[in-house]
C-alpha cells in the first residue's frame, strides 16, 4: 500500500500537481473547471478499492475502466464521507450488484456501469442514491427488470437500459420514477408492453424500445404516459395496433412505428394524439387503411405510408380535421388505383405529395387539384404513366404554378426530356409493330420516325416551358 501512499504525501508537500499518479493504474486529475479532482483508474481489481486510503474530500469523479469487480456490495467502496458527483465503472467485468452497492455515494448525481455483464441485481442495489440523475446500465445481461429496483430514485431522469437481454418488465419495475424524462430500452427482448407498465412515468418525455420483439401492446400499456413527446417503436414485430391504444399520449408529437408488420390501420386506431406531428408508418406492410383509420389527428403534419402494400389507395384517408398535413409519403408501395371522392371537401395544407415507385397508369390530376389546391410539389418517378396522361399532367399543374416531378432529381430539365422519350417510345412502339424492344427504340432513328401526334404533344409543353 505504501507504494501509493507516498507519491500523494509528496504532491501534499510540494502543493498540487494538475496529475499525480497514485500506481501504475490510478491518477489524480485535478479538474480545470474547478470543481473537483478526477481519481481515474484501470485494471484494478475490488480488492484495491477495499484497501483505499487517500481521501476522497475533493473528489468529485471516480472512474474504473478495465477493472476487475465482479461483485460490487456495501462494502466494494468502504468510503466515508465523500462528495463524489460521478462513478464510472465501464468494462469492469460487473455480474452482481447488491444491496446498498453504492450507499457511500451518498452525493452521486451519475452513475454509469455499461459494458458489463451484469445479470444480478438487488432490488436495493440503487438505496441511499436517492440524489442520482442519470443510470446508465446499458450494453449488460439484464433479463427481468425487477420490481422496486429503482423506487428510491425519484429525482432520476435519464435511465439507459439498451442492449440488455431484457424480456419482462416486472409491474412495479419503474416505481418511483417520478422524474424519469428519457427512458432508453432499445436491443432488448422484450415481445409485449403489459398493462400500465409505466403508470408510474408521469413526467416522461422519450420513450425508445426499438430493435426489440414486440408484438403485443396492451390496450392501456400507455397509460399515463400525458407528458411523454417522442415514442420510438421501430423494428418490432407489431402486426395489429388496438383501437385508442395511443389514447393517453395527449402530448405526444413523434410516433415512429418503422420496420414493423403492420398490415392494415384499425378505425380509431391513433384517437387521442391530438398533438402529433408526425407519424412514420413506413416499411410495414399495409394494404387497407379502415374508415377513420386515422380520426383524430388534428395536428398532424407528416404522415409517412411509404414502402408498404398499397395497391388501391384512396386520399380521402386525408380527412377535414386533419389540417395541417403538410407532406404524404406513398413512395415505393404498390399503387395502381388512387382514388380521390370528389364529394368530399377541400384541404389546403397539403403542399408535397410523393407517389414515386408505384404503379400508377393513371391519375385524375383535375380533381387531385380541386380536392388539395395547395400543392407545391408532387412526385410521381417511377410509374407507369404514358406519354399522354403524363404530357397533359405536366401542362396542367404547370399553369398553376405546381411542380410535378417524372424523374427522381425532379429538375424541370430530365423531366422533359423524360416525357420527350416516353413519348417517342410509344410513337415507335404503336407505328412499328415489329419494333418493340428497348433496344431497337433506342437506336439512332428515333427522330425520323416521329408522327405528327407526338410533335404536337410534345410542342405542346416546350410551348408552355418558354412562357
Ligand atoms: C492488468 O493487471 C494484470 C495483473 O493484475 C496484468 O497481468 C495485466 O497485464 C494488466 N493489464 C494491463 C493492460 O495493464
Ligand atoms: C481498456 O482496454 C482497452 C484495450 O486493452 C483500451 O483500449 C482502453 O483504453 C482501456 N480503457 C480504459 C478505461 O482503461
Ligand atoms: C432490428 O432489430 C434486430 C434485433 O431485434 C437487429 O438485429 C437489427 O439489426 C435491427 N435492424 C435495424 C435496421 O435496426
Ligand atoms: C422496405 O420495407 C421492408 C420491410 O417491410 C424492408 O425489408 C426494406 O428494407 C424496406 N426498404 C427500404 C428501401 O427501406
Ligand atoms: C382493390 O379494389 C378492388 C375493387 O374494390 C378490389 O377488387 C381489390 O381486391 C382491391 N385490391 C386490394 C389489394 O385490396
Ligand atoms: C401494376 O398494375 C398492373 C395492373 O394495372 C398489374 O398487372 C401489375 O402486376 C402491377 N405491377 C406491380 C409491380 O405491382
Ligand atoms: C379502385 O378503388 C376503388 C375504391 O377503392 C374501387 O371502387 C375500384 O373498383 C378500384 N378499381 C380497380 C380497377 O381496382
Ligand atoms: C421502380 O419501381 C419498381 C416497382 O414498382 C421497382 O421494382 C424498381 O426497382 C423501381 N425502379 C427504380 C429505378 O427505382
Ligand atoms: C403562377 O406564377 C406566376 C408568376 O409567378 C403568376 O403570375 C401566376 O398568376 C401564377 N399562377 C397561378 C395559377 O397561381
Ligand atoms: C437542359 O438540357 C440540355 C441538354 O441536355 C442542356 O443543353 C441544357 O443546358 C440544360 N439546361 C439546364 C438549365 O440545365
Ligand atoms: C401517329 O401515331 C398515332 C398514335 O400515336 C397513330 O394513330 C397515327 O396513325 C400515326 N401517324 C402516322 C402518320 O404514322
Amino acid at each position: 500500500m505504501a507504494k501509493w501512499i507516498l507519491p500523494v504525501v509528496i504532491m501534499a508537500i510540494l502543493g498540487r500537481a494538475p496529475t499525480t499518479e497514485l500506481t501504475k493504474e490510478c491518477k489524480i486529475t485535478e479538474n480545470k473547471m474547478g470543481n473537483g479532482d478526477q481519481l481515474m483508474c484501470s485494471n484494478v481489481t475490488t480488492y484495491f478499492f477495499r484497501k483505499y486510503t487517500v481521501s476522497l474530500d475533493k473528489t468529485y469523479l471516480i472512474s474504473c475502466g478495465n477493472c476487475t469487480l465482479p461483485t460490487i456490495d456495501e462494502n466494494t467502496f468502504p468510503f466515508e464521507n465523500n462528495h463524489v458527483n460521478i462513478l464510472y465503472l465501464v468494462k469492469s467485468q460487473i455480474r452482481m450488484l447488491k444491496k446498498s452497492a453504492f450507499s457511500r455515494f451518498s452525493s452521486l448525481r451519475v452513475l454509469v456501469l455499461r459494458h458489463n455483464n451484469i445479470d444480478n441485481v438487488d432490488s436495493k442495489s440503487f438505496s441511499s442514491i436517492k440524489r442520482l440523475i442519470q443510470l446508465d446500465l446499458s450494453h449488460n445481461n439484464i433479463k427481468i427488470v425487477i420490481n422496486d429496483l429503482f423506487s428510491e430514485l425519484e429525482v432520476l431522469d435519464i435511465l439507459d437500459l439498451n442492449r440488455n437481454n431484457i424480456f419482462y418488465l416486472q409491474p412495479q419495475a419503474f416505481n418511483g420514477l417520478i422524474n424519469l424524462k428519457y427512458l432508453y430500452l432499445n436491443d432488448n427482448s422484450l415481445s409485449k408492453l403489459e398493462d400500465k407498465t409505466f403508470r408510474y412515468l408521469i413526467n416522461l418525455k422519450i420513450l425508445h424500445i426499438q430493435n426489440n420483439n414486440i408484438l403485443e401492446i396492451h390496450p392501456l400499456a400507455f397509460v399515463n404516459l400525458k407528458n411523454l413527446n417522442f415514442l420510438y417503436l421501430n423494428n418490432n414485430s407489431i402486426n395489429y395496433l388496438v383501437q385508442y391504444n395511443f389514447q393517453p399520449l395527449s402530448s405526444l408529437v413523434d410516433l415512429q412505428l418503422r420496420f414493423n408488420k403492420i398490415q392494415e390501420i384499425q378505425t380509431s386506431s391513433f384517437n387521442g394524439l391530438k398533438s402529433l406531428r408526425n407519424l412514420l408508418l413506413r416499411d410495414n406492410e399495409l394494404k387497407s387503411i379502415k374508415r377513420y383509420g386515422f380520426v383524430g389527428l388534428n395536428s398532424l403534419e407528416i404522415l409517412d405510408l411509404a414502402n408498404n402494400s398499397f395497391q388501391n389507395f384512396s386520399l380521402d384517408v386525408v380527412t377535414d380535421d386533419m389540417n395541417k398535413l403538410s407532406i404524404l409519403w406513398l413512395g415505393k408501395n404498390f399503387i395502381n388505383n388512387l382514388t380521390i371522392d370528389y364529394k368530399s371537401d377541400l384541404h389546403k395544407s397539403l403542399h408535397y405529395l410523393d407517389l414515386s415507385d408505384n404503379n400508377l397508369s393513371i391519375v385524375n390530376y383535375k380533381l387531385l387539384h380541386n380536392k388539395f389546391p395547395s400543392m407545391k410539389e408532387i412526385y410521381f418517378s417511377n410509374n407507369s404513366l404514358g406519354c399522354d396522361i403524363m404530357v397533359n399532367m405536366y401542362n396542367f399543374f404547370k399553369k398553376e404554378n405546381i411542380t410535378v416531378c417524372y424523374t427522381e432529381d425532379c429538375k424541370r430539365n430530365s423531366t422533359t426530356h423524360f416525357m420527350t422519350r416516353i413519348c417517342k417510345e410509344e410513337s415507335l412502339r404503336e407505328n412499328n409493330n415489329d419494333i418493340t424492344t428497348e433496344y431497337t427504340i433506342k437506336g439512332s432513328t428515333i427522330s425520323l420516325r416521329s408522327n405528327w401526334t407526338i410533335f404536337m404533344i410534345l410542342f405542346s409543353f416546350n410551348f408552355l416551358e418558354c412562357t
